[in-house]
């Protein structure tokens, strides 16, 4: 089955601590965004790639898509402040139906075969996300002090990408907007409609670029021919 991917590249990356767009960090000499793309630009079941970016980084991103040969991109929208609005403005622009995924331009390592899964589960079923189990014990905290573990063989760490039938997405996207509810992934403004939402199991690997720490870790799994 074909599927659009549509990934938000909006956001400012204020956790790296880089001073500009962590997307345009390097690794292993080739900016993040660029390894994330080419993915899907390597993925034969990836009709095209709607990306979502801030206005003013248009240009440089557009001369970006030049230079590696990214072709599978058939639209820049411009984002939000937040990345449920950035997801937003690219449903506004996808035509068709089918099945629908959203990925974080900062998860560079996905895997086909997790993209193939995602995919296949979530038109049967209509929904579905990748995760990993939780390594660490979780502890509900509140002012610093410890209220509740949360038993750990039920807890998994939820990743992109997540993949829907386009029309479940797009009414959760749109009754979340009109309510003023923000959810921290897609799945979640999913699930309050009462849809129910399959795991896929990914990989360790599949983590987003968010601190410096993540940066060593992406340049160790390219060392390792990732
Ligand atoms: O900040 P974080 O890494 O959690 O963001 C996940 C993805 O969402 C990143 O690829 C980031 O560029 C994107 N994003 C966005 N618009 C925002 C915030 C984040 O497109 N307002």
């Amino acid at each position: 089955e074909r599927y659009t991917v549509m990934i938000p590249a909006a956001g400012s990356g204020q956790r790296m601590g880089a001073g500009m767009n962590k997307l345009f960090l390097k690794l292993d000499g080739k900016p993040i965004l660029i390894h994330t793309l080419e993915v899907f630009e390597n993925d034969a079941s990836c009709s095209n790639i709607i990306l979502s970016i801030k206005e003013s980084e248009r240009t440089v991103i557009e001369s970006m898509l030049n230079r590696f040969s990214i072709s599978k991109v058939v639209a820049l929208v411009e984002g939000g402040n937040e990345r449920q609005q950035s997801v937003a403005a690219c449903l506004r622009a996808y035509e068709g139906n089918g099945v629908v995924l959203v990925h974080d331009a900062a998860r560079p390592f996905i895997e086909h075969e997790v993209i193939g899964k995602l995919v296949e589960v979530a038109s049967v079923h209509g929904a579905a996300v990748a995760g990993v189990p939780v390594k660490d014990t979780i502890k509900i905290v509140e002012d610093g002090m410890v209220a509740e573990t949360v038993e750990r063989s039920k807890l998994w760490s939820i990743q992109t990408p997540q993949a829907f039938r386009y029309a479940i997405l797009k009414e959760a996207s749109d009754k979340a907007e009109a309510e003023g509810f923000l959810g921290t992934d897609e799945s979640m403004i999913v699930e309050r409609l009462g849809y129910s939402v399959r795991i896929v199991e990914g990989t360790y690997e599949n983590v987003k670029m968010t601190t410096k720490e993540d940066i060593v870790f992406g340049e160790a799994l390219l060392r390792q021919g990732r």
